[in-house]
């Protein structure tokens, strides 16, 4: 990933006296931007909701001291009033708090091509820097206080060291590592790097009842499951079936990432454990360093969709995308010290970086992800800090027909082991100054 500065780029442009709507969410940073913009010629109202009648609008909900989910979903809402056939839309976050706002704004580009939204991050106090930012028409980006812009490009991804360097035995947390790509790549890190790694999720390892003949396939296994209820008058619904059938292949694959963990020559345990809920990660945390010492790798793969069109997401749905990955990155993050780490890895998309129809949700919670991970590498410089923006894998939440789905638009997806070599080999010996990556075709266009 490659950072610019800008001074000037024109990606839209508002004449004098067009009408500008702030929104008063964050009220101090509101009255300095009014203040700012009413003396660069601009026609500004405050408003508390936009009313999608202004030529441009200025939301300051990413602003807040609230919640992640609640400034992210504030944002969101107050984006979908003030859309507007040619309006301009302005999302604007701190450059000290984790925020994702450009995972919102790419993805509205996609989602609504009549209007335009860039998401602005901003110095504390910088709120009369927008002013710069409308004149020169910036894009995404983040602005310094000579009102210039840095904005990131993919770039080349960089060709990892054949050999990695030597390294200390280490105990490693892979939240999500049970199961999915993150589960492959928690075994090529056993294979390469060695040390505890500790697995955590929400599925219990349920075992496999004896005598059920033993699948992975999921038609397969729920037609065992009918038979053997039929056979024994058991009368269980189609839910239960189902649950029942999804449970036993989580416990299995759970078992089965365990096995090769341990045949690779690393020592492995399994923590049922929600990620987003903080009381648990507290307690299961302090429990597992007592047991098996001080978390020194922190591998954070945990994740869920919930796809939707911008403007019929529900804030319950943001909240479940969020719960994983940006819940769970603040209660692990309270858990234990960061400083201690010599490793963290972030599972991001290649959604936060490019936006993507129906993800808008998860493209900000992802982007909210590589903000953390910015941050975190300045303020743990002994630590490797990676941000993988993967394209889409041939595993995990890709099933059969969001894998056509993107084999129709041209792009390929990251076969498994080659997704889990990269992922090793940037995380044990890529470039300590290079935090994020983004890994597969770009899908830019699409
Ligand atoms: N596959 C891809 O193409 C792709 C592309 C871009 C990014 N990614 C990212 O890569 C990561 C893994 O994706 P995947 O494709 O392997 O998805 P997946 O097969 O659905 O696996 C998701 C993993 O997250 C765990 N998880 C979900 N919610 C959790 C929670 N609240 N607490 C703890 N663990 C939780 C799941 O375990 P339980 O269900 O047992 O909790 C599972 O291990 C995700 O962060 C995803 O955003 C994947």
């Amino acid at each position: 990933m490659l950072w610019q500065t800008l001074n000037a780029a024109q990606a839209f442009t508002l004449s004098a006296g067009a009408l500008i709507e702030v929104t008063d969410a964050e009220p101090v940073s509101a009255s300095a931007i009014a203040t700012a913009v009413t003396s660069a010629g601009y026609d500004v109202r405050r408003v508390s909701i936009p009313t999608g009648c202004a030529d441009a609008a200025i939301l300051t909900e990413g602003l807040t001291a609230q919640s992640a989910d609640v400034r992210h979903w504030s944002s969101l809402a107050a984006a979908r009033t003030a859309r507007r056939q040619g309006g301009v839309t302005i999302l604007l976050q701190p450059a000290d708090v984790y925020s994702g706002l450009e995972g919102l704004s790419r993805t509205l580009r996609k989602e609504w091509p009549e209007s335009v939204a860039f998401a602005w991050t901003l110095p504390r106090g910088g709120g009369p820097l927008v002013v710069q930012g409308l004149r020169r028409g910036y894009p995404d980006g983040e602005l310094n206080q000579s009102g210039e812009l840095s904005v990131a490009a993919p770039g080349k991804s960089l060709t990892p060291p054949s050999s990695l360097p030597g390294s200390t035995p280490s105990v490693w947390l892979v939240t999500g590592g049970a199961r999915g790509v993150t589960a492959a790549c928690a075994i090529e890190l056993a294979r390469q790097a060695g040390g505890t790694i500790l697995l955590a999720g929400r599925s219990e390892v349920t075992p496999w009842p004896a005598g059920l003949p033993e699948t992975g396939d999921i038609k397969i296994l729920r037609g065992l499951l009918v038979e053997r209820s039929r056979q024994s008058g058991a009368r269980i619904t189609p839910t239960e079936i189902d649950r029942t059938a999804r449970n036993l292949l989580a416990g299995a694959e759970i078992r089965q990432t365990v096995a090769s963990i341990h045949a690779a020559g690393a020592t492995a345990a399994y923590i049922p454990l929600d990620a987003g809920d903080s009381a648990a990660v507290a307690a299961a945390l302090s429990q597992a360093q007592e047991k098996w010492g001080g978390i020194t790798g922190w591998v954070h793969g945990a994740g869920v969709l919930a796809d939707k069109l911008a403007a019929d997401k529900t804030e319950a749905e943001l909240r479940r995308v969020f719960a994983p990955k940006v819940g769970g990155l603040m209660n692990i993050l309270e858990a234990f010290d960061a400083r201690q780490l010599r490793h963290i890895a972030f599972f991001s998309s290649a959604a936060a970086f490019f936006g993507n129809k129906g993800q808008s949700d998860y493209a900000m919670a992802n982007a909210l992800l590589a903000s953390a991970g910015r941050l975190l590498a300045r303020s743990a410089p002994d630590a490797r800090v990676k941000v993988f923006h993967w394209g889409p894998w041939a595993g995990g939440m890709v099933d059969a027909a969001l894998a056509s789905h993107f084999e129709a638009q041209g792009i390929p997806l990251i076969p498994v082991d080659e997704g889990a070599r990269i992922f090793v080999n940037e995380l044990l010996g890529g470039r300590r100054d290079q935090v994020e990556l983004v890994v597969g075709e770009a899908w830019a266009t699409t």
